[in-house]
């Protein structure tokens, strides 16, 4: 019988199957007492976390005997992955598992974005009726999704967004142009200026790493196409969130959703005070009470597998 370690929240019917074979410590606060998390790592065969345990430095020094991480979730930037392997520890992702989540995400605020019309109802309540300044709003079919970053999350938002009558078209630096992924789903490669020119909507699903942090700087916003919204889901780092502020108050960007900031959660700076038309949320793109349960699932039965 195994240690497993579970440090941030998991689904409990997901907990209880890794409990009928192993000796299970789940206590959703972990990640926020480091020194008891140092203490359990040490007897631990396996750990489990989502995106705010940082398994590196002293915690990974700490897992002395642990053979696995599970993510609950896809992001591996809290995670020292050569450390990891350099320790033989698997680290074993939620592949897949929240893209729908995250998907419907970016088409629902891409809409709530370019109509802008969704915010009037303590107006509409209160007796003002203000129709006119509403009447303006756009479609989302028949307009340019540009997605930077064509994996799970993309493919999936793609199929939505086609299903509204968008066009799409992705940049994603791993993938040659005759990758069978942009065929199957009607999606032109592109460059990534040219993308970030032609879009209505840009949607970010890279992963953070040293080639996309800040990948949209100030710059990159400045060669989009004006009036254009932007979505980040991605990780915050991938975006420079001043450069976005000041797009917005410009109107260089007509509206935008982050779901992911530099820095979790978001300190009260006065970065986004009074922009126009933007959508803040808690880095809940990917949790859903559906991808809670199938996340929670896939990494209970990956773990149980590793440790067969
Ligand atoms: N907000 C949330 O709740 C939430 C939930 C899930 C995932 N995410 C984020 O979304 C990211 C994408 O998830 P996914 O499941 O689609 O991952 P994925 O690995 O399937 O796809 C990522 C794609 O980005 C591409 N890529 C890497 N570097 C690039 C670069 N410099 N330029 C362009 N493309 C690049 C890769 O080739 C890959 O195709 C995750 O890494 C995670 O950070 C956020």
């Amino acid at each position: 019988m195994a240690r497993i370690l579970i440090a941030e929240f998991m689904d409990l019917p997901a907990v209880a199957q890794l409990q009928q074979a192993h000796e299970v410590l789940y206590d959703p606060q972990l990640v926020d007492q480091p020194a008891r998390l140092l203490d359990e790592a040490a007897r631990a065969d396996a750990l489990v976390v989502r995106n705010r345990t940082q398994v590196r430095g002293p915690l990974l020094q700490a897992l002395a005997r642990c053979k696995v991480v599970g993510r609950l979730g896809v992001g591996l930037d809290n995670i020292d992955l050569p450390g990891c392997a350099a320790r033989g520890i698997a680290v074993l992702p939620a592949t897949g598992a929240n893209a729908l989540s995250v998907a419907e995400y970016v088409v629902a605020t891409a809409m709530l974005l370019l109509r802008g019309a969704y915010r009037a109802s303590d107006a509409v309540a209160g007796g003002a009726w203000p129709r006119p300044a509403l009447s303006n709003g756009r479609e989302i079919g028949g307009k340019t999704l540009g997605l930077v970053g064509f994996g799970m999350i993309g493919q999936t938002t793609a199929r939505l967004a086609r299903g509204l009558g968008m066009v799409v078209v992705a940049f994603d630096a791993m993938m040659e142009n005759d990758d069978p992924a942009f065929a199957e789903s009607s999606v032109a490669p592109l460059g990534l200026a040219p993308l970030l020119a032609n879009a209505d909507v840009v949607s970010l699903h890279v992963p953070l790493t040293e080639g996309t942090r800040h990948l949209l700087d100030a710059a990159r916003i400045a060669g989009m196409k004006p009036g254009a919204v932007l979505i980040n889901t991605a990780r915050g780092g991938v975006v420079d969130e001043q450069a976005v502020a000041a797009a917005l108050r410009s109107g260089q960007l007509g509206g935008a959703a982050l779901d992911v900031f530099e820095h979790e959660p978001l300190a009260a700076t006065a970065h986004f005070a009074d922009c126009p038309n933007l959508l803040l949320t808690p880095h809940i793109a990917g949790l859903t009470a559906e991808s809670n349960e199938r996340v929670s699932t896939l990494i209970a039965q990956r773990v149980l597998e590793a440790l067969r």
